[in-house]
């Protein structure tokens, strides 16, 4: 086993997982897919080294195609073997948490795969201790959401909430809806399935150490909450750059956007961590009500006022480290005329008694420089300048908060050189994860499945939550459909965006950060 132990650093003590998930059986449908792949078997394997995984427990894979335990148990290993942040597999550990996978053969639609399913469940309760507990994981499109939920109630797969002392719960991945109609009706089908209670709805930023941190820097620290408001703060950016394009998504790009994929979840949810007003405890709702609150107090934009606060960018070619790479409308699938954006950099307002005047400008964008997601807190200028800068005056400080890579918190403030004459420094005070707690911190998948098999719902997004998204950013939306049919402006592969970006910020006497 190539773990180290963490108990020899006491720094790192708060990595060792001391939580353990209900015995339960999880059961993944879109078990061919990426996401199980990738992503869900790697975390359960990892709960698993980390023994937080409970003793009884089961993970089954429901998908279409014809396959054995064992070719779907290997099929997995080679997943975990690949996306693992822990390598190589330790034997002894897989040994054991294979035996608890498991296949089981059908379509979404038909109703016999549900009467396998519980018929296979109910014999992993005896085998394997389940205790008739269910973490359902929706690993597929939305068009997919209403068969399934439909078929696990038909065949009576949901109980009640916590009847007979076990319970169902339900996972599902984004993109929920395409828009507030229809996450609505996305939200109505369920609610007429499962309650509320028993509904986990992922963004999976909200499992990434660095945005759970969010809360306790602002909540465990006596010195920033003082200045965390529209006294001492200038404004907020928030940056969310991939350097990767949409990766062979032609397809689902072309539906989506960058503002339907990023921005309208997990910008969002960054902005309402940023916004929240302290909570009464760290219960689910007492978290979501917070961040409810900051969602509807986001002014809502009057069509005619979208093109002067959001702009829409689309990566032409262009250099990402030193590659030359094609634009957009070359990628395949991708319509040869597409007007979809690829990046997007909007200027929002928090209407409330903390934020007001106090802008907030944030960017999404694929194909960018550098892959960096960063909130940035621009505090006040000095009111009064003593000091003759040969540079011009002095920089505001800046409190940068880096959710990744190189995650940490930089505090920027000015400084004398050492020297006869006054010149003064913009200089930083930097704190980084990696080298005060070591870099192997798990990932948010395994943060996100062992709370939903605890019950705990805090990082998970309730249905009033989405749907306040989804308000916000439909006004966006039905802007650009009046709109005169031009194509977003096109921005280089590998630069910071389409240069409308840069003016929307400098007519408020601003500029982006360079992360
Ligand atoms: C996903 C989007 O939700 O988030 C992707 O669909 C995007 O397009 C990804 O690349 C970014 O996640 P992360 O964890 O790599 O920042």
């Amino acid at each position: 086993m190539t773990t180290p132990n963490p108990s020899k650093n006491p720094l790192r003590s708060g990595l060792i997982e001391d939580r353990t998930g209900d015995a339960c059986a999880v059961v993944i449908f879109g078990a061919s897919g990426d996401l199980t792949r990738r992503k869900l078997m790697p975390a359960l394997y990892n709960l698993a080294v980390g023994r937080a995984l409970p003793g009884g427990f089961a993970v089954v894979g429901v998908a279409r195609r014809e396959k054995s335990h064992d070719a779907f148990r290997s099929e997995m290993k080679d997943g975990v073997g690949q996306f693992s942040r822990r390598k190589p597999i330790d034997p002894a550990v897989w040994g054991d948490f294979e035996r608890g996978i498991s296949y089981v053969r059908g379509s979404f639609e038909d109703p016999q795969t549900y009467a396998d399913l519980k018929g296979h469940l109910d014999q992993l309760d005896v085998e394997r201790g389940t205790r008739g507990n269910r973490l359902f994981y929706l690993a597929v499109p939305p068009s997919e959401f209403d068969t399934i939920a439909g078929g696990l109630r038909e065949a009576k797969l949901v109980r009640a909430k916590e009847a007979d002392g076990a319970w169902t719960r339900v996972v599902f991945e984004k993109p929920f809806g395409e828009d507030l109609a229809s996450c609505r009706a996305l939200n109505e089908t369920i609610a007429s399935v499962f309650d509320e209670s028993q509904v986990y709805r992922i963004d999976h930023y909200l499992g990434k150490e660095t945005v759970q941190n969010l809360l306790v820097f602002r909540f465990a620290n006596s010195l920033f909450e003082p200045i965390w408001n529209r006294q001492h703060v200038d404004h907020v950016q928030i940056t969310v750059a991939e350097d990767i394009g949409i990766e062979g998504r032609g397809k689902f790009y072309e539906q989506t956007g960058v503002t339907r994929d990023v921005v309208q979840n997990h910008l969002m949810q960054l902005l309402s961590l940023v916004a929240m007003e302290p909570p009464i405890s760290l219960a689910a709702d007492a978290v979501r009500d917070e961040k409810v609150k900051v969602l509807r107090s986001l002014r809502p934009m009057e069509r005619s006022q979208v093109p002067m606060n959001v702009i829409r960018g689309q990566y032409g070619r262009g250099f990402v480290r030193a590659e030359e790479l094609p634009g957009y409308r070359e990628e395949p699938d991708v319509a040869p005329d597409s007007k979809v954006e690829t990046y997007v950099a909007m200027r929002m307002h928090v209407d409330n008694w903390r934020w007001s005047g106090v802008p907030f400008f944030v960017r999404a964008g694929k194909r960018m420089a550098r892959r960096v997601t960063e909130i940035a807190v621009q505090f006040n200028k000095v009111p009064h300048t003593l000091f003759r800068a040969p540079d011009g005056g002095i920089t505001p400080n800046v409190l940068a908060l880096r959710i990744q890579p190189d995650e940490g918190i930089q505090l920027r403030f000015t400084s004398k050189e050492p020297g006869q004459q006054t010149i003064l420094r913009d200089v930083a005070m930097d704190f980084r994860y990696g080298t005060s707690f070591g870099s192997n911190t798990p990932e948010a998948y395994e943060r996100l499945l062992l709370d939903a098999m605890r019950g705990e719902a805090t990082l998970f997004t309730r249905r009033d939550e989405v749907e306040q998204q989804w308000q916000y950013i439909d006004r966006v939306f039905d802007a650009w459909k009046h709109e005169a049919s031009a194509p977003p402006p096109t921005y280089a592969s590998g630069s910071w965006g389409p240069d409308q970006a840069d003016d929307l910020i400098a007519r408020d006497g601003r500029r982006w950060r360079k992360p």
